[in-house]
């Protein structure tokens, strides 16, 4: 049997909700998620959501903070819909009933975050995203979307021009079932966990994007992880760039705020690639604690500062670091967080597979280019859920329904692809070979790169794909098999750690995010381009593509 809907959106974080909720009243919509909505990554997001809306502060100002922040690989007409529709998204989250924090005269209250020019991003405390998760899902729900909650997306149906569907597995029972749709919506979030030490949630495994790339839709920029500079040393747990906007400090073994040296304006609140790299320059030089983390110190901001506006960091802190920031700092270090990569698509999240779309973090459009500015992401989900909820909204006035024959098809090929692995007795372990991928990359293609040692880890990850075709479960029952989500996962994210790494050793040049010790400079001339990453017979290749640049002119970044 085969589920039928007007558009099916994968992901139910708040990218993907707030798709649903501006189809829901004209069209047949559905999601399709591999956990309950409010488990979704959004829910993780700490430090708030950025809008002009301070009195000297302009969209203009804040497009201008974020393609700078970008290093300038950002498309600027995208970044226009961003920064101009920041405020409208914060008061319509606020009307739905997002508890902002206030200001004394009972106005939205906005902290300074990294990059940017004034106090623009607004939040609730130290759980911004868990406010905003919450009040988009009990739209969606009091609007009444339809949710397949724990369904595994296995594959993305297509037919010469268009996707006609996708294939899935119920969680519960291992069924594998086919979802015919005009139109998909890929909202699946990041895919952090391609990392070892990172700030994702275990789900963050970039399953929309590995199945877009394996039905020919082309990844962009791949090469640009963001690594947020204070994750809690031991856990990898985000430590909210908000405890920066607060006020605290990065402190070195020798008691130095070392910011000084790298970024003497904007000291701690510089972008998160200049700080992530200052903090592991410290350690490298031997100014970090056991040589692996430097202090994030808040002592001086007092006891009431922190319990109200920082009380999940000093919670975290004290259960996974035994530390009190109240009296103690924090042990910090630099880890994955965020993914300024992802699908191909423009601004209206079209990509070039006609009726495939994608938004959120899964997407690239890009609004974050080479760099992310905290405080951006959150938006952009938002923003541009209503903005590819639109756009799916006129392409399925006109979109027709397919033939369900190669949706069938693509189920019993899956199925029959399931059954083997589960079936397998003996083989490669699925979780030995995540667990050197993951690490590999770690350590090979991280703040500071170099070409010989991306090479070793693209080695390692093409073994790894052959190594996948034997893997072996150990158990065969189908339902709750957590065993294979994760061996499934797992062949997602080596599909996307070869194309983060093969952009890596392509683009011979230092921009934002994306570091090359043998090429320390930004090069405009050869570089100042979209990667693409196309795959076709499980072989991948790199082309370019134009940056859309626009009012703001590329110059050299200073903070
Ligand atoms: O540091 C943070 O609170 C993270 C915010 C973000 O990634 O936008």
């Amino acid at each position: 049997m085969v589920h039928e809907h007007d558009v099916i959106i994968v992901g139910a974080g708040l990218a993907g909700l707030r798709v649903a909720i501006e189809l829901v009243k004209d069209f047949d919509v559905a999601i399709l998620t591999k956990v309950h909505p409010l488990r979704s990554h959004s829910v993780a997001a700490q430090g708030g959501i950025n809008a002009a809306m301070g009195e000297n502060d302009s969209w203009e100002t804040h497009a201008f903070d974020t393609v700078k922040g970008a290093d300038y690989l950002a498309d600027q007409d995208a970044v226009e819909i961003l920064t101009r529709e920041a405020p409208i998204t914060v008061i319509e989250n606020e009307r739905w009933g997002t508890a902002f924090s206030r200001k004394e005269d009972g106005t939205i209250a906005q902290r300074p975050f990294g990059g940017a020019g004034f106090p623009r991003t607004c939040y609730t405390a130290d759980r911004t995203g868990h406010n905003l998760l919450h009040t988009t899902f009990e739209q969606a729900m009091r609007l009444g979307v339809k949710i397949y909650e724990e369904y595994f997306v296995t594959s993305l149906v297509r037919n010469e021009s268009h996707v006609v569907g996708l294939t899935a597995m119920e969680i519960s029972s291992g069924e594998v079932l086919g979802f015919a749709a005009k139109a998909v919506v890929i909202a699946t979030g990041g895919f952090g966990r391609v990392y070892a030490r990172s700030t994702n949630a275990l789900i963050n495994t970039g399953d929309g994007c590995a199945i877009s790339l394996r039905a020919g839709v082309p990844l962009k920029d791949m090469e640009f992880i963001q690594f947020h500079p204070t994750t809690l040393f031991g856990s990898s747990i985000l430590m909210s760039e908000g405890v920066r906007g607060e006020g605290g400090y990065l402190i070195n073994t020798e008691g130095t705020r070392f910011m000084n040296t790298y970024a003497p304006e904007k000291m701690e609140l510089a972008p998160r690639d200049i700080v992530a790299r200052a903090i592991s320059t410290e350690i490298l030089e031997g100014r970090g604690f056991e040589n692996e983390y430097v202090h994030l110190d808040l002592t001086h901001l007092g006891k009431e500062r922190i319990l109200e506006r920082l009380p999940g960091i000093r919670e975290i802190s004290m259960h996974f670091a035994g530390v009190d920031p109240i009296d103690e700092p924090i042990p910090v270090q630099p880890g994955q967080h965020y993914s300024m990569g992802g699908i191909d698509c423009d601004k209206h999240g079209a990509t070039s597979l006609d009726g495939l779309y994608a938004v959120g973090e899964a997407s690239c459009m890009s609004v974050h280019g080479a760099n992310r500015l905290g405080g951006n992401s959150l938006l952009e989900t938002l923003v541009f859920g209503r903005v590819v909820g639109a756009t799916v909204g006129e392409y399925l006035k006109s979109a027709k329904s397919e033939s369900h024959d190669i949706i069938d098809e693509e189920v019993f090929k899956t199925r029959e692809r399931l059954q083997e692995i589960l079936f397998r007795e003996s083989g490669e372990s699925p979780a030995d070979i995540r667990k050197e991928l993951t690490e590999i990359m770690d350590a090979k293609v991280g703040v500071f790169r170099r070409p010989e040692e991306i090479e070793e880890a693209l080695k390692v990850i093409r073994e790894q794909r052959k190594r996948f075709e034997s893997v072996a479960l150990g158990g065969s029952d189908k339902k709750f098999n957590y065993s294979l989500i994760r061996t499934l996962e797992l062949e997602n994210l080596i599909d996307l750690a070869e194309a983060i790494a093969l952009g890596a050793l392509m683009r011979q040049e230092s921009r934002g995010a994306h570091w090359r010790l043998d090429f320390p400079k930004r090069d405009d001339e050869r570089f100042l381009k979209h990667t693409l990453v196309i795959m076709s017979d499980h072989v991948m290749r790199i082309e370019y593509k134009d940056v859309n640049l626009g009012q703001f002119e590329v110059k050299e970044r200073t903070y």
